[in-house]
């Protein structure tokens, strides 16, 4: 199938008040295949989601290479300014991250028509296919609601519908789960698995969850700032 992306000699650190400088990548390596759902492992506090940021383009590393092939080209992200990468995003990427909050003063369908708009389409077209995409992930009754009225698995849901409206090549969760109960992890977990094999959608999904891990079709444990094991269950090359 081919990479899709790739990280070469990821280093990260940051300031910490009382202790100095502290590397949290220490030169992550790492290839994403086309098509495959990779989990990210590891303790709290390992570098998931500073990872995950690097990884996106939603930070730099400070030293290393992360390199995007989407429809058969070389992004080197390094070399991109900022409006590029925003460009890119648009386009080619979708985010679940816990930053990345539905917007309250949105509706649902606003919510997930917003990327669709933001990428020129009209505001009748956005609105359209946004209602189709929710209404696949059974939220038809729920478009004209405010997140606040949403509950936790349905506010998700929305999350991920508008993470994949654009058609991205490859999508980015942060702990997707992370404050669902069981049943409601267990909806957002098989719309995952599902967009993955209906769509083709890369997934790469950090998590300290074994529950979301199991879907995985590999899993880089993280430990110390590198990633020290991968498992594989299917392959992907
Ligand atoms: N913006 C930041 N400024 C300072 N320290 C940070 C920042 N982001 C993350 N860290 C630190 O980096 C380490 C890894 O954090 P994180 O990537 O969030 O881990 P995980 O997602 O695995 O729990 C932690 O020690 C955290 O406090
Ligand atoms: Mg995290």
């Amino acid at each position: 199938m081919g990479k899709i992306l790739e990280a070469v000699g990821i280093t990260k650190s940051f300031e910490k008040d009382n202790k100095g400088k502290i590397q949290v990548l220490k030169g992550i390596d790492l290839s994403v295949w086309k098509g495959e759902y990779l989990c990210i492992m590891g303790p709290s506090g390992v570098g998931k989601t500073t990872l995950l940021y690097v990884l996106s383009s939603l930070d730099k590393p400070d030293q290393g290479k992360v390199i995007y092939y989407f429809d058969g080209t070389t992004i080197e992200i390094q070399n991109k300014t900022n409006d590029e990468l925003a460009r890119i995003r648009n386009k080619k990427i979708g985010f679940v991250f816990q930053f990345h909050h539905l917007l309250p003063e949105f509706t649902a369908l606003e919510n997930v028509a917003l990327p669709l708009i933001i990428g020129g389409n009209s505001e009748k077209a956005a609105l359209n296919r946004a209602k189709e995409m929710l209404s696949k992930f059974d939220l038809q009754e729920r478009l004209n609601n405010k997140p606040s009225e949403l509950s936790g698995g349905e506010q998700q849901r929305v999350a991920i519908a508008r993470a994949i409206i654009n058609n991205p090549d490859i999508v980015f969760a942060d702990e997707p789960t992370g404050n669902l109960d069981t049943i409601n992890a267990k909806v957002v977990l098989d719309l995952m698995v599902s967009l993955q094999k209906e769509y083709g959608i890369t997934f790469v999904v950090a998590t300290h969850s074994n529950e979301v891990a199991s879907f995985a079709d590999r899993i880089a444990y993280m430990k110390d700032g590198n990633i020290v094991e991968i498992s594989e269950r299917r392959k992907f090359r």
